[in-house]
């Protein structure tokens, strides 16, 4: 598949089936993260795959939990598939993913943020292209801000000065792939 044709197919996965991705998709998605583009060259971002769905919905709920809908209210995402902004009733952030790739960024460096989403969309392009469904999700440093995120972080010997960025879940779905969305008007300009 040519790249525009995976950008284009790419879209964000909220529903998701119970079928688990194989490890060394996960590998290869995690592998096309690691070499995304990096403020200074300098690799800094972490990438945790998490390839177990009890852990993942564990994550999912730590993550749904910390969401303030307030600060959201009268935003719409997906009429075709209703985001935790959509619709209250959901309560796993990760939308019943089985799998999770977790972003680590270095606390107090001024570019960790965008290094962890060009991380996140290296990794969404390749499921893509992978067939694997995805989405990528925030709130990363809420979701670990408690005792029980912290007990992660421990277990998994993440460095003290780092902390989770964003999330990319990953799985596969019943649902029929949505479509392509236009690119808005406007937004474009060459100037030559
Ligand atoms: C910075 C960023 C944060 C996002 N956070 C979430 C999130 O927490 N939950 C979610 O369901 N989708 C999240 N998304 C996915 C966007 O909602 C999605 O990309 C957007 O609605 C466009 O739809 P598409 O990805 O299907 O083209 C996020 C995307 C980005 C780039």
């Amino acid at each position: 598949m040519e790249l525009m044709e995976i950008i284009k197919k790419r879209r964000s996965i909220r529903r998701y089936s119970d079928r688990q991705i194989s490890r060394r998709d996960m590998e290869k998605i995690i592998e096309a993260g690691a070499a995304a583009p990096n403020a200074g060259g300098g690799q800094r971002s972490i990438l945790v795959g998490v390839h177990n769905s009890r852990l993942t919905t564990q994550i999912g709920l730590m993550n749904m939990k910390k969401f303030d809908r307030s600060k959201l209210a009268g935003s719409y995402v997906s009429r075709e598939q209703p985001s935790v902004i959509d619709d209250p009733s959901i309560r796993n952030g990760f939308y019943g993913a089985p799998s999770v790739v977790i972003i680590f960024g270095q606390k107090n460096f001024m570019f960790r943020t965008a290094d962890a989403f060009c991380c996140a969309e290296n990794m969404v392009l390749q499921a893509a292209e992978l067939d694997i469904a995805s989405c990528i999700i925030s709130r990363g440093e809420e979701t670990f801000s408690d005792e029980e995120g912290e007990k992660l972080l421990r277990e998994w010997d993440i460095p003290e000065n780092y902390s989770a960025v964003c999330f990319v879940i990953l799985g596969y779905t019943d649902d029929k792939q949505p479509s392509s969305k236009p690119i808005r008007q406007g937004r474009i300009k060459i100037i030559e």
